[in-house]
């Protein structure tokens, strides 16, 4: 291997990624100091229902479409948050891709990083905890694969080759949920009010694939596997494991639990949908707990703008009476400012208009 200087660079990247994976040292060790949260952030007493408030269920294979956008609509209002059934994508090859996930995750942590390093441009990628571990005050429980998905072509080059089925099982995975993906912003934008070719190009155009693993944790009331937060995101299309509770939705200043429902996709608003619907849909905020009995792997599937692509209030939804509360900016403006900043209050007041 050369030693030029991103060569080098990368190369320390990889080995310090193969370290700090929680998959590669929790095994038998108690709760590291640096995953102890500070105690307004922690967890605390789990295993208590939190809420009896329901994230809704929409069924996706009704003929009423009124009243299937109704409800989107209304969930998306109300918790940013809704699970889908009945929505075209097979269960056996939602099974296959959660499998092939968990098997990728199961590799040694060299392998996993070996997967991950052909691309200096980081279509593809590995990290730890947020993607600040350098320079967060604290760590986070979890361990993730990241990578683009359009155009496929393009884009599979980057992803693992082991396991051998990944890249086969996860391409006809992420062309499945995509098409879910048009149809649920084609109901929104048809409930909003706003043309359904308004998300069919730049909008949609940058797919991303995120593999999330949270090995059994030590102490659960004292750290998480994802903090408090928005994704940066148009929707997020979530595959999660049949059985193991995890993600929770923060409404009303209390945390619900989002049920695991076999063969259901959660979905939820991400923050550039809130832009662009002028604030009328609610980019939610949630958290992922660990618990202590078994690992738990989750697929999201952002649906995410090409850096180029401006988000802005879409113009139909702007007028006297409801002026736009966001000014336009090219997404990847966006995304950086969201990956150097923790702070959600920062975030906001960089993408508000003066006058809001
Ligand atoms: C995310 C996320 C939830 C989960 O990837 O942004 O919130 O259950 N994941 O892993
Ligand atoms: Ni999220």
């Amino acid at each position: 291997m050369t030693c030029s200087g991103s060569k080098f660079s990368s190369h320390i990247t990889f080995l310090q990624v193969m370290e700090q994976l929680v998959a590669s040292w929790y095994n038998g060790r108690s709760l590291p100091e640096t995953y102890v949260l500070p105690l307004e952030i922690r967890p605390g007493k789990l295993n208590v229902p939190v809420s009896t408030n329901i994230i809704p269920v929409v069924d996706l294979g009704g003929h009423d479409e009124t009243a299937i956008i109704q409800q989107i609509l209304e969930a998306s209002q109300e918790f940013g948050f809704f699970q889908v059934i009945n929505h075209g994508v097979p269960s056996n090859l939602m099974d296959e891709a959660m499998n092939v996930c968990k098997e990728f995750h199961a590799m040694s942590a060299k392998d996993k990083a070996i997967q991950c390093s052909n691309d200096l441009n980081k279509n593809c990628f590995l990290y730890t905890s947020s993607q600040r571990y350098a320079t967060e005050k604290y760590h986070f429980w979890r361990d993730s694969l990241t990578h683009f998905c359009h155009p496929l072509e393009k884009q599979i080059q980057f992803w693992p080759e082991k396991p051998t089925r990944y890249r086969n099982v996860v391409s006809k995975y992420t062309t499945e949920v995509s098409k879910l993906g048009s149809t649920i912003l084609e109901l929104i934008s048809k409930g909003l009010g706003v043309s359904p070719e308004h998300f069919s190009n730049g909008l949609t155009e940058n797919p991303k694939m995120i593999v999330n693993h949270y090995p059994p944790c030590p102490d659960p009331t004292l750290t998480l596997g994802v903090p408090k937060h928005r994704d940066p995101v148009l929707i997020n299309i979530l595959l999660q494991e049949d059985d193991l509770y995890g993600l929770q939705v923060f409404k009303d200043e209390e945390w619900i639990d989002v049920e695991p429902i076999p063969h259901a996709f959660v979905v939820n608003i991400g923050y550039v949908l809130q832009i662009i619907s002028n604030g009328k849909l609610k980019g939610a905020e949630h958290r992922v707990v660990t618990n202590s009995n078994s690992a738990r792997t989750s697929a999201s599937f952002f649906v995410n703008p090409s850096d180029e692509t401006l988000i802005e209030p879409a113009k139909v939804l702007v007028n006297t009476s409801s002026p736009a509360l966001y000014r336009s900016l090219p997404y990847k403006d966006f995304h950086s400012k969201f990956l150097v900043t923790s702070d959600w209050k920062e975030l906001e007041k960089f993408v508000r208009t003066t006058s809001a």
